[in-house]
């Protein structure tokens, strides 16, 4: 399960490690390095002749048709990419050639199971932890027999081929067998995140009348409590999870669906092959149902083509993909970004290991105290990351820094800033040798977190701060590769390319689309805007999908074909381009209020700038247009805010209640007002009243995406009387 999972566990796992112990070790070695440091920097002088400039051309205006704006491509290709190769024109053939031609290649790694117990915390709840083994690999030849094995099982099994399977199960590598060998027989899949609600589960499937539902093991008891209202579903097929139980499924309850385990799938299917039926171009793959920031899910047609088409796109832009590589798969299969990033690894005949949040690191939540978590076994070279789970892991690496005492703490600032300095371009910076001893001295430990050879992070769903992104190119030694992209292009847009040292920007459009800016004359973002063009972001090429299932409406006012049929999506999104032909993402339609007096708030803006306080987990800024100021609901961070109310000497009694003093929402206001102020937020953008909320925002209470971005809706509509009052 995606459990309240990125922010409030794995992340506080993955800080509280123990990883800078070896600190304490460093006293006599600090000193002695210290000497080291004025010595190098003496010497490596000349290792400024490393420094390159990186200034280039990425992307380039382009004639193209449809409304009038300012278009770029990518400079790299003249024409739209489609395909990775010249028969992979859909993801069946794209699998079937892959798997052939890395027959022998490593493919999906799986940790072996070996136990599993239950601890009781103080407060009397109970926590499963695991005992995982080493991983256990699975070939591409042996991946694509089972895939094709799934394929004749699922139809012997009595599935109808004109029908939909619906997969609705967490990460894993039978998630991705199935998912193949439903196209085999092109058979459209519904893919639905396994932390969505019943009631989006519900639509989702009766919405799309799938007939097959591929779950794991572990929610067919949840089937048993709404299996009243799934009335279209048939066949069942679970994913068995190591270690629970499924005596009751030949109970009573279970006799109105036929239900197998994907190991009987695969059995049927090798004793009774049958002849493959293998979709075209244009033939929907996926039915991808997104959880919106508004009302029930939407499903997005994303068809073949859409899917090849990022792939190559995509592929062209991580640096030299080698055989060595490895990549952790832990974000859910059921997000575009997830999907997409292990068919690139895939075309590229990788080895994907697969891990969960909730046992990355060895003090993660559910791994046992001593055993090891994905991370260490693994030692990923590749992964792809959401920026909410990066500014965790950089939040509570700095909070470890903070802790530790004089000659330490000083290394690592010097360190830091040092090859900061050689980041962005400066002579003095740290290169060649001294930064390898900076590596050496102090990144090493820090980058064990993460396994330790991490090379590259992929990162999606939500713009990345500048500083998040400087912090892991230092401590981590990754690059990072930023992607913009929608579940209605296939994740496929703007990529940042390995080579772009720059932050704040995703890169210049993917080589298989255009991007345009459209003026929007009511919020004040044109494309004649000096110095740089600004407006709303419009994707158009190949892996613009097809729209939204069963809503025509809804598709033909964010889709258009243009007089030369190609297809375009209208983001909502407001970007500029560089001079160099990067975008960078700077607001969003839907988040721009104009106040009384004409003023126009934007809040996506606003909560960015007042993340960075040090008391703040979340923050929803509200506009009313009939006030000439803004509110804001502010969930804090609960450790800051009890070491000051500790500090100040403040009495209270639970943490709501602290919540409610009146000192502490000063104390929060006046950080408030300080980080805004650094951010150069207009007054009217500085929330004037807040409301402290104790309890965290996940996905799992509805008010924030699987992606952990804002329903902006959802939490005003739970929130609607705190609201109200802030503005009385
Ligand atoms: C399923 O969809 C049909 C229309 O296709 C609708 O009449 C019915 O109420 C829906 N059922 C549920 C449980 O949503
Ligand atoms: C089957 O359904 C009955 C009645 O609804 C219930 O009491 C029983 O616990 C269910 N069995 C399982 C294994 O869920
Ligand atoms: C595959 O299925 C689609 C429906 O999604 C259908 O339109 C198409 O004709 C089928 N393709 C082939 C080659 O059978």
């Amino acid at each position: 399960m995606m459990e309240s999972i990125w922010k409030s566990k794995i992340l506080d796992n993955l800080c509280s490690g123990d990883y800078l112990s070896i600190w304490r070790d460093y006293g006599t070695v600090g000193i002695v390095g210290t000497i080291f440091i004025g010595i190098l920097i003496a010497f490596l002088l000349p290792s400024i002749f490393l420094v390159r400039k990186r200034w280039k051309q990425r992307g380039v205006p382009v004639e193209v048709g449809g409304e009038p704006g300012y278009a770029v491509r990518n400079a790299r290709v003249a024409e739209l990419s489609q395909v990775p190769w010249k028969e992979a024109t859909t993801m069946a053939t794209l699998f079937e050639q892959s798997c052939r031609k890395h027959s022998q290649n490593k493919f999906l790694g799986t940790r072996k199971f070996v136990s599993k117990e239950f601890v009781t915390s103080s407060d009397g709840r109970k926590f499963e932890k695991l005992h995982l083994g080493e991983y256990e690999w699975q070939t591409y030849g042996e991946v694509f027999d089972r895939a094709c094995n799934f394929a004749s099982g699922l139809v012997r099994f009595g599935h109808d081929v004109d029908s939909r399977a619906a997969i609705y199960a967490e990460t894993c590598a039978e998630w991705l067998i199935a998912f193949q060998g439903c196209f085999r027989q092109n058979i459209t899949v519904v893919t639905i995140y396994a932390s969505l609600g019943d009631e989006a589960l519900i639509h989702s499937l009766n919405e799309t009348e799938a007939s097959t539902l591929i779950c794991n093991s572990k929610q067919l008891r949840k089937l048993l409590a709404i299996g009243s209202s799934l009335t279209t579903i048939q066949n069942i097929v679970y994913l068995e999870d190591a270690g629970y139980e499924t005596d009751f499924i030949s109970s009573e309850n279970m006799s109105k669906w036929k239900v197998a385990s994907f190991t009987e799938i695969i059995k049927l299917g090798t004793e009774n092959p049958v002849v493959p039926s293998l979709p075209s171009s244009h033939s929907i793959a996926v039915v991808m149902y997104t959880s919106g920031s508004t009302g029930l899910p939407k499903g997005v047609m994303i068809s073949h083509g859409n899917i090849v088409a990022t792939a190559t796109g995509v592929m062209t832009v991580i640096p030299r993909l080698g055989v060595d590589d490895v990549y952790l798969a832990y974000l859910p299969l059921a997000h575009v970004l997830e999907l997409a990033a292990e068919t690139v690894i895939l075309s590229a005949g990788l080895a994907i290991g697969y891990g969960s949040p909730l046992t990355m690191t060895d003090t993660s939540n559910k791994i046992r105290k001593g055993t090891k978590g994905d991370v260490s076994v693994l030692r990923p070279t590749l992964m792809t990351a959401v920026p909410a789970i990066l500014d965790r892991v950089r939040d509570g690496i700095l909070k470890k820094v903070e802790e530790r005492e004089g000659l330490v703490k000083k290394l690592f600032h010097i360190g830091y800033n040092r090859q900061l300095a050689a980041l962005e371009g400066s002579w003095f910076g740290a290169w060649g040798l001294e930064r390898m001893f900076w590596n050496v001295l102090i990144f090493k430990k820090i980058r064990s977190a993460l396994g330790g050879r991490v090379r590259f992070m992929l990162c999606g769903g939500a713009p990345l701060s500048g500083e998040s992104q400087r912090f892991f190119n230092i401590c981590m030694g990754a690059t990072i590769g930023q992607g913009y992209g929608l579940t209605e292009t296939f994740a496929g847009a703007a990529f940042s390319e390995w080579d772009d040292t720059s932050v704040g920007r995703v890169g210049p459009p993917l080589p298989c689309c255009f991007i345009k800016l459209i003026s929007w004359e009511e919020g004040g973002y044109r494309t004649t805007d000096k110095p740089m063009p600004r407006g709303e972001i419009v994707i158009g090429g190949n892996c613009v999908t097809a729209g939204y299932f069963k809503n025509p409406e809804k598709t033909n006012e964010v889709y258009k074909d243009d007089e030369k049929g190609m297809r375009w999506f209208y983001t909502g999104d407001i970007g500029t381009f560089h001079p160099d032909g990067c975008l960078e993402i700077i607001d969003r339609k839907k988040d721009i209020v104009k106040l009384q007096h004409g003023e126009y708030v934007s809040l996506g803006k606003a909560e960015a700038a007042l993340l960075s306080s040090k008391y703040v987990d979340n923050v929803m800024v509200y506009a009313d247009p009939f006030h000439n100021y803004c509110v804001a609901l502010v969930v804090p961070l609960r450790p800051a805010l009890e070491k000051w109310a500790k500090e100040a000497g403040i009495n209270y009694g639970d943490f709501v209640q602290l919540c409610e003093n009146g000192e502490i929402i000063s104390e929060v206001q006046r950080s408030l007002s300080k980080v805004a102020k650094d951010a150069k937020l207009q007054k009217f953008e500085i929330p004037e009243k807040i409301k402290l909320v104790a309890d965290p925002w996940t996905p799992e209470s509805g008010l924030v995406t699987a992606a952990l971005k804002i329903k902006r809706e959802q939490v005003k509509a739970k929130f609607k009387n705190v609201l109200e009052q802030l503005y009385k």
